[in-house]
């Protein structure tokens, strides 16, 4: 199939293949995100076959707005009003109890809850409020691989097995949302992103758990994609913590780095790619990083600067360790 890339003109194109049951990548704030009507289940399937995505890890229910969503729960908590209100449109997906029968058990995995977004991109609010219907939004990367921060980055993963990319340029965050269960009684988040628990806690005005990757509901884990080795190029991955030992590293050609421009400027090794100036910077850079290594082949060994003040550092060390499978570079 010939996967077309959309403008903004052209999200009325984008909407009549999403109602046809066509798959369509569009733009967030955070990461691009594969689209399939949520309420077709042969669509959501086909989502998890271009992905080659288990289909027991269900998928991110993507509205316009709360009233989209409030037509798929049997009501909408008080807490999620506040968070929504707060943080919509934007980095932050809750989960919350859904309404029987409202989704096939293939965008929720066979659980009783749901993962509800509602992204902060112009063309992805006008395709989904046309559209009048959620569409399902995993990372459109194929399963394992970083998420896409760029159209092309779809186009690499995706060509030939999706109808469509909508391309609104470079994302802005560069990492996926976070996620806040609030199907529980204590909000828990499942995966950190750019809103931080403390943001959540100081607006609900109540404590936020934080998971630790163990918590489960009946068999089946919370935030069931959150297994390790993920956002993996093929050459290993080390997280180098502090700037110093950047000296210590292989200097060979097939080690690569990925840090900010003031450690770069002190190392040697020829493969080098800059992470920007700033963390923030860096959490944009990060997947487009692990890419382009990826597509490397003389590359055998990939340091990576690792970050602990900021924001956005436990989300970007929670991506980085998956991509390293937790190694650490440890000077001898
Ligand atoms: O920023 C984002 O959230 C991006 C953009 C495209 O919106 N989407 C994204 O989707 O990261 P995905 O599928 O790559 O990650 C969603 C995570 C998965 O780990 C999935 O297991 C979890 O959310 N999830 C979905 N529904 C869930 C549920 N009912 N309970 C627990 N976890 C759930
Ligand atoms: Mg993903």
């Amino acid at each position: 199939m010939e996967t077309k890339i959309f403008n903004k003109d052209q999200i009325p194109e984008a909407v009549e293949l999403l109602k046809k049951g066509e798959l369509v990548a569009f733009p967030t704030e955070t990461v691009y995100g594969l689209g399939a009507l949520a309420t077709n289940e042969k669509a959501v399937k086909g989502v998890y076959q271009a992905k080659g995505r288990p289909s027991d890890n269900p998928l991110i229910v993507t509205v316009s707005d709360e009233e989209m969503m409030s037509r798929f729960v049997s009501e909408v908590p008080e807490r999620a009003k506040k968070l929504i209100k707060h943080f919509w449109p934007g980095p932050l997906t809750i989960i919350l109890n859904v309404k029987k029968g409202t989704l096939p058990d293939a965008v929720t995995g066979g659980l009783p809850t749901a993962a509800f977004r509602c992204p902060k991109d112009d063309l992805t609010h006008e395709l989904i409020a046309k559209l009048d219907n959620p569409i399902v939004g995993p990372s459109a990367n194929t399963s394992t691989k970083p998420s896409p921060t760029t159209a092309e980055h779809v186009y690499h993963d995706l060509k030939g097995k999706i109808a469509g990319i909508i391309d609104n340029g470079p994302t802005a965050i560069g990492l996926e949302s976070t996620i806040v269960d609030l199907s529980v009684d204590k909000p828990i988040v499942l995966r950190p992103g750019e809103v931080t628990p403390q943001e959540i806690s100081q607006v609900l005005g109540q404590e936020v758990l934080m998971n630790k990757g163990t918590t489960q509901t009946k068999g089946v884990p919370k935030a069931p994609g959150m297994k390790y080795r993920h956002y993996a190029p093929s050459a290993p991955v080390y997280i180098v913590d502090k700037e110093e030992d950047f000296q210590s590293i292989p200097h060979d050609d097939a080690s690569a780095v990925a840090a900010l421009d003031e450690v770069l400027a002190g190392v040697e090794n020829k493969n080098k790619f800059s992470l920007g100036k700033t963390i923030d910077e860096a959490a944009h850079n990060l997947f487009g990083a692990l890419r382009y290594f990826d597509n490397e082949p003389n590359i055998k060994e990939i340091y990576v600067q690792g970050f602990s003040k900021g924001n956005i550092s436990a989300a970007y060390m929670n991506r980085l360790n998956k991509s390293a499978a937790g190694h650490h570079f440890v000077k001898k």
